[in-house]
Parts: structure tokens; sequence; C-alpha cells
């Protein structure tokens, strides 16, 4: 018995944050951003706007296109680094915004990887038995960046993905998902500040513990490194070589981390699906978006394999294989 996606919905806040607007906050340019990352503009909550807010649009358009109520989800998972708050969980917000009475609600952190991870949840809970579940990736990175710091503020933005996981006829769907992590490197990508290591403070506060801290060469090499394993290891196990991947979505990080594992797997990047030039680094919900902009461009079709891989904070790496 597989699982597979039933339905995809995505939602990105209204506010743009060009690279023009970025050149008058800090020491950038555009042609800097554009060059070193691929990103061009990305979406930024409007002041009344939190993640929950975000993941319950996302949630209500794959609800819609799966043909499922929300009364009728089991479950709720939410793959968030920026969750409205430490408690309750942002699932548990959701569930009470799209009138999921009947679903089990938790917070999933494992940072850009949060939606691989989650799905693996949800592919795990249909087939012991769950009908339906609601995988979200959702993230305000822009609550968590140092807006006065260049080496960060010009990579994320917010948004939110959603998809439908229920129960597979035949053998489409899910084929596998493979998680990783290593708490090695760790010092690569914090928030240091706001949890129980040191819990919010004047001191941290001056400290701007309460924001991203990245070393972004080095992670550079770990995300292409990590990124192209994770690929060979779904395929690998599926039996499968990177002719047959008819559409990748991966995360996106840097235009220059995805031509990097295109070149060393020798796959086109025509068959990349990139949002990172309008949208930056979502995090989460980078999968997750691009993954409903390709469904709904008619891009991924019925019987097509469909990659995912992504790599994050933890670090955290994973990939999955799916028979569209
Ligand atoms: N504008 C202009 N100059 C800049 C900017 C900027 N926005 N940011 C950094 N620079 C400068 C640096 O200060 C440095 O100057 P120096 O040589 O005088 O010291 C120079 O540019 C080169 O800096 P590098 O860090 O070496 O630049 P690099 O080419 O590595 O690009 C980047 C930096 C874009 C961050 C890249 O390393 C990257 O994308 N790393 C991966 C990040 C990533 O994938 N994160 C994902 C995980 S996020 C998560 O899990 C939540």
């Amino acid at each position: 018995m597989r699982s597979r996606i039933l339905g995809t919905g995505a939602y990105v806040p209204d506010r743009i944050l060009t690279n023009a607007d970025l050149e008058k906050m800090v020491d950038t340019s555009d042609s800097w951003i554009i060059e070193r990352t691929g990103i061009r503009e990305r979406r930024i909550v409007g002041q009344d706007q939190a993640c929950s807010d975000l993941a319950m649009k996302a949630a209500e358009k794959a609800l819609a296109k799966a043909g499922v109520l929300a009364s009728q989800l089991d479950l709720i998972i939410v793959g968030t680094c920026t969750g409205d708050s430490p408690l309750p969980s942002t699932a548990c917000l959701v569930q009470q915004k799209i009138g999921a009475t009947r679903a089990a609600a938790f917070d999933l952190n494992a940072a850009c990887c949060g939606f691989v991870y989650s799905l693996a949840l949800a592919d795990a809970y249909v087939k012991t038995g769950l009908q339906y579940v609601l995988v979200i990736g959702a993230e305000v990175m822009s609550s968590i960046i140092d807006w006065t710091d260049r080496n960060t503020c010009v990579l994320f933005g917010d948004g939110a993905g959603a998809v439908v996981v229920g129960k597979a006829e035949g053998d489409d769907g899910i084929l596998s998902i493979h998680l990783h992590g290593d708490g090695e490197h760790s010092e690569l990508i914090q928030v240091p500040g706001g949890g129980s290591r040191f819990p919010a403070s004047e001191q941290t506060l001056n400290d701007k513990l309460q924001f991203v801290q990245m070393k972004g060469n080095e992670t550079f090499k770990v995300a292409v490194k990590t990124m192209e394993e994770a690929v060979r290891e779904v395929l690998t196990f599926n039996g499968h070589s990177i002719e047959d991947v008819d559409v990748f979505v991966p995360h996106q990080a840097n235009i220059r981390i995805l031509k990097a594992v295109a070149q060393r797997l020798k796959f086109p990047l025509e068959k990349t699906v990139i949002n990172l030039d309008r949208l930056g680094n979502t995090s989460a919900a980078s999968i997750p978006l691009a993954l409903d902009e390709a469904v709904a461009s008619g891009r991924i079709r019925c019987g097509d394999y469909v990659l995912l891989a992504a790599f994050g904070a933890g670090l955290t790496w994973a990939s999955s294989l799916i028979r569209w």
C-alpha cells in the first residue's frame, strides 16, 4: 500500500520586497544578489499576518484541490521553524481556523527539510490506517532575520505550501522518503536565542540572538554535497536513474546550489522547478510552493516521476521520489 498527494495549495503574502528595496536598507546591490543567489524579490508578511495565517490559506486551497473536507482530516502536521509562538503549536491554530474538528495536530521543526520530514510522517500514518493527513510547510522567515545583516537578509522570504495525503490506488504515489540529520554541524545555521539555552532577555535581544546566524560559505558546500547524496540515495533505493526523473523539485536556497547539484547529477536544469528568483528561500515552504506551482501550470502530469530533495539547519537533509 502506498500513500499519494491528493491535492496541493499555496499562499504567499502580497507585499514584495525587491533587491532595489534592500539596496536602501543594507550595503548590497541588485547585481550582487542576483549573481550570488539568483534571487530578485521575496514576499514578506503584512503586519497582521503570522505563520498560521499563511498556513491556513495554503491548506484551504489544498483541501479544495483534493476534494477533501477539513472535517475529514485525521491529522495536521505543520513543518515550520517560525511558528506563531512556542506554544501552542501552529498546527493547532490551523486546525481551529480551518475547522478540522477531528484532526490531531502538531508542528515539526526540521528547518528547510520541514516539509519533506512532515511528508514522511504523513506517508507512514496513511500506511498505518489514517485516511487524510494535511501537510503544510509554512514560514515567516522575515520574523527571525536581522534586517541590518546583509549576509542573511537578502536570502529569505515568507510563504506557505500544503498538500493533502491519502491512500493511493495501485502502484503510484510516494515511492519512498529518506531522512537524515547531523547535529555535528548545528552551528552552520542557527537561531541561538529564545529557547531554553538562552531564554529571551534584554541581553539576548542586545546580542541579537533571536536572529538567524549562518556560515553561508560552509553551508553552501555541505548543501551541494548532501543534496547530491540524497538524490542518489532515493534513486538507487527505487532502482531508477536520473534520466527517469521528469521533474525535480528541490529546496530553494541559492541558484548556484541548484546549478551545482544539477551539474554533478548530469541533470538538465530545465527540468528543475525554480521559484527562488521570485520568493527567495522560504525554508520549509519552498518545496510545497514549488510543487503547487508545477502542478497548477501542468508541468507535473499524471504518471511523472517527481523528485524532491532538501537540506537545511540541523543539519538535516532528505529526499523523496513520487510517481504522480
Ligand atoms: N551584498 C553584498 N556583499 C555581500 C552580501 C550582500 N548581500 N553578503 C555578503 N557579502 C560579501 C561578504 O561580506 C564578503 O565580503 P568580503 O569578501 O569583503 O568578506 C563577500 O560578499 C563574499 O561573501 P561569501 O559569504 O563568501 O559569499 P558567497 O559567494 O558564499 O555567497 C551566500 C553568500 C549567498 C550566503 C552563499 O554562501 C549561500 O547561498 N550559502 C548557502 C546558504 C543556504 O543554503 N542556506 C540554507 C539553509 S537556511 C535554513 O535552513 C533555514
